[in-house]
């Protein structure tokens, strides 16, 4: 095995760990620096931080967050936007001061201004303590899809059709999933000091393997965490 591996469970168990590492992040640090992610994988792991916000066992008022990617021309009150996610599941119930929220805003006039801004926000303030990935089908981590360069940074991507597809559950159609996003690279986040893989649901089976035990691979994206000296897996899957 080439990557530290932690099998649990369940959902319910992977949440939880999950939750417990970003709080020794939240806890350790006088101003922690998360990096975020979407989906569903982690819904669960902020709805316990949120339980734990309130039983009054963590703040987040010197957090600073970054957020993995965003869709491409979605407002950020629309609901299928990135944005609107993390309000709902996590910022809106918690004592984050929003100034220190970033997400990448699918809706600026120049997109690689947006890119070069979002990456000097995390070269001020970073590294980033503690990065949270969850993984697409074809091995995706933010929104770099197979193919992208293991030296990328923040850039707007082409997302793969087969991610449309996938991501279309989130809308009310296929029609209305953007076809680009803005996404941190994967040499930015490759550069956060600790990073958890959470992965869910035997459909990522396959994946888990290639990432895990494949070779490192730019066809692979997630396979790239297998250099790093301070990644590792959280999942539900027997591997
Ligand atoms: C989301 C993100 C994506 C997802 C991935 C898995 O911010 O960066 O890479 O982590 O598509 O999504 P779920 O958890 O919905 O299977």
């Amino acid at each position: 095995m080439k990557m530290k591996v932690i099998k649990v469970e369940d959902n319910n168990a992977l949440s939880t760990k999950a939750a417990n590492i970003v709080c020794e992040v939240l806890k350790k640090e006088s101003r922690p620096v998360l990096g975020l992610a979407t989906g569903s994988t982690p819904k669960k792991m902020y709805e316990f931080l949120v339980e734990r916000y309130r039983k009054g066992e963590i703040s987040f008022k010197d957090t600073i967050t970054f957020n993995l990617d965003e869709y491409v021309g979605l407002a950020l009150t629309d609901s299928f936007s990135y944005r609107y996610y993390m309000e709902k599941h996590l910022f809106q119930h918690v004592d984050i001061n929003k100034e220190n929220v970033y997400i990448p805003d699918g809706l600026a006039k120049d997109l690689s201004k947006e890119c070069e801004a979002f990456e000097r926000a995390i070269d001020k303030v970073g590294p980033i303590h503690l990065q949270i990935l969850g993984v697409g089908l074809n091995g995706h981590i933010g929104f770099n899809e197979p193919g992208t360069s293991f030296k990328s940074r923040t850039h707007v991507a082409k997302l793969e059709e087969s991610t449309r597809q996938v991501n279309s559950r989130f809308f009310n159609s296929i029609d209305e999933v953007p076809k680009e996003a803005l996404t941190m690279g994967i040499g930015t986040i490759m550069e956060a000091e600790e990073i958890v893989l959470l992965v869910q649901g035997e459909h990522k089976a396959k994946i888990l393997e290639k990432i895990v035990y494949g070779d490192v691979t730019e066809e692979v994206p997630a396979s790239v965490l297998q250099t790093h000296p301070n990644a590792y897996v959280i999942t539900d899957i027997d591997i």
